[in-house]
């Protein structure tokens, strides 16, 4: 298939019937799929749109391009599930079939409204000069996941002074009041975000441009997120272009966090309590979505790849996943990320961490602690072991460093092969490592730091390797249950 302009915007009912059934079989084939992420049937997924729990039921979309491994005509692919744990795919639920999203049915979130969901999303549309609109668009979920558009739209350009990227609103409700949270570029090129306010969720007014730090904007800032930990307001953002001098990042882009002490939504006004971080140390989240939960977490999902990368499973016409569900906790104005508690549920049989080679299913999880000032590496690794993927932990040094350029697939190389990540030195270091198939999840010193990316190996890991002073690891390895 040749990606052009016309092939990736093909209406979705352009597309012969037989096109999407062909396309999952062949992925279905693929020796990469994961047992547990949430992954495409076919073609590509970003971002994590829409999650929520609403109707006694979590739910959580994705964007999606159903037809190939391309930045194509995007929808909301729409899951629900009742443990975190497992999803079940309900299909499209918000499609760009409309003049006002008939270049996508972008980013966005939800928010459980008495008996219904309100989904606010950005309608991407190119006219015939391929000059961008953006619009922000309601729609109601009924507890039957039946889905009504709301028009015109709820906001239809950005107000005087930024250009129309102009998208992924953020949606929360403080003392009754509705807000939304939307990524902007000024038309000088400066990334920001704007808060818009509803009483009703009809009329939107602009409430303010928020006073991110200068050195925070980038270019252009997508999916801003507000959560509140403790009572502290907690920013989740992409700005794209971020100078290195702020952050020293080497993905593309990053996906950052900045913790507040206060947000005065009247005035617009966040103070922050911390220096900015970024949210993983890996090499592939971004697009993070999260929300304060009913039962009184902050949880999040983030999507596991980045845009304008190629990856081996393109090869396959499928491409990413999303990440585990993950509890955002807050510690000494550090922000901690974990694998919700109901992860643990996953683990099948145990096994103590004491050979130096462990045979493993491809997908297995694995927690220890290295005593302190010692060195331990550690080989994701399939039985030939010439292809693995390198995990070195020292604890005199207080580094973890990831190494993928062993794994026989090698992408994304221009972005660099290995991440870094320093801890505190001369102290036990903590890991739980997950690994499903083709994707790592690294939490490290729970959860004080994350490390996340894909790996592609010839076969599926069928080892765990340990090299060093094993006698100072102590812990478990488990494989996961279906
Ligand atoms: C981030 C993003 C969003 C946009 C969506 C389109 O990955 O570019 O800003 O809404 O993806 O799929």
């Amino acid at each position: 298939m040749i990606w052009n302009r016309e092939t990736r915007y093909t209406s979705y009912k352009a597309w012969p019937k037989e096109t999407l059934p062909t396309l999952r079989k062949q992925v279905a084939k693929s020796k990469w799929r994961l047992q547990h992420h949430i992954q495409p049937a076919s073609g590509l997924l970003n971002d994590p749109n829409g999650f929520s729990y609403f109707n006694n039921q979590w739910h959580l979309s994705y964007q999606v391009f159903p037809y190939g491994p391309v930045h194509g005509l995007k929808a909301w692919q729409h899951l629900i599930s009742t443990d975190l744990n497992h999803w079940h795919d309900e299909g499209l639920v918000i499609q760009p079939d409309s003049k006002y999203d008939s270049h996508g049915a972008y980013t966005g979130t939800a928010l459980p409204v008495g008996e219904r969901l309100f989904m606010m999303y950005t309608g991407n549309v190119r006219d015939a000069d391929w000059q961008r609109h953006s619009y922000q668009i309601g729609a109601w979920m009924d507890k039957n996941n039946q889905v009504q558009k709301v028009t015109p739209p709820m906001i239809s350009s950005a107000p005087t002074g930024y250009t129309s990227s102009f998208r992924d609103p953020y949606l929360f409700e403080r003392d009754g009041e509705y807000y939304a949270l939307i990524g902007a570029q000024t038309t000088a090129e400066v990334g920001a975000a704007l808060l818009y306010h509803s009483s009703d969720l009809k009329q939107w007014a602009l409430q303010g441009e928020l006073n991110l730090p200068a050195n925070l904007r980038g270019y252009m800032v997508e999916c801003p997120n507000l959560v509140e930990i403790n009572g502290q307001p907690v920013l989740i953002f992409c700005p794209q272009g971020l100078p290195k001098t702020t952050l020293d990042y080497q993905n593309i882009y990053p996906n950052i966090s900045l913790i507040g002490q206060r947000l005065d939504l009247d005035q617009v006004n966040f103070t922050a309590a911390a220096a900015p971080t970024q949210l993983d140390a890996g090499f592939d989240v971004y697009a993070t979505e999260a929300f304060n939960a009913p039962d009184g977490r902050a949880l999040a999902v983030s999507w596991i790849g980045l845009p304008e990368i190629s990856y081996p499973t393109d090869a396959e016409n499928w491409a990413h996943c999303l990440s585990l569900v993950k509890e955002l906790t807050l510690k000494d104005n550090h922000l901690y990320q974990n694998p919700v508690a109901e992860t643990k549920k996953l683990r099948a049989t145990a096994q103590p961490i004491q050979a130096k080679v462990i045979d493993l299913p491809a997908t297995f999880e694995t927690e220890f602690t290295l005593e302190a000032d010692e060195q331990v590496r550690l080989k994701v690794a399939t039985t030939d072991a010439d292809h693995y993927l390198l995990i070195d932990l020292d604890s005199q040094a207080g580094t973890v460093a990831i190494d993928r350029s062993h794994t026989g697939h090698p992408f994304g190389e221009k972005y660099g092969q290995t991440r870094t990540t320093q801890v505190k030195p001369h102290s036990a270091l903590k890991l739980r490592l997950i690994i499903d198939v083709s994707v790592f999840e690294c939490y490290i010193n729970n959860g004080y730091t994350t490390m996340t990316g894909r790996f592609f190996l010839d076969d599926a890991a069928t080892q765990l390797q340990l090299a060093g002073n094993v006698a100072a690891v102590s812990g478990t390895v488990w494989d996961w249950r279906k």
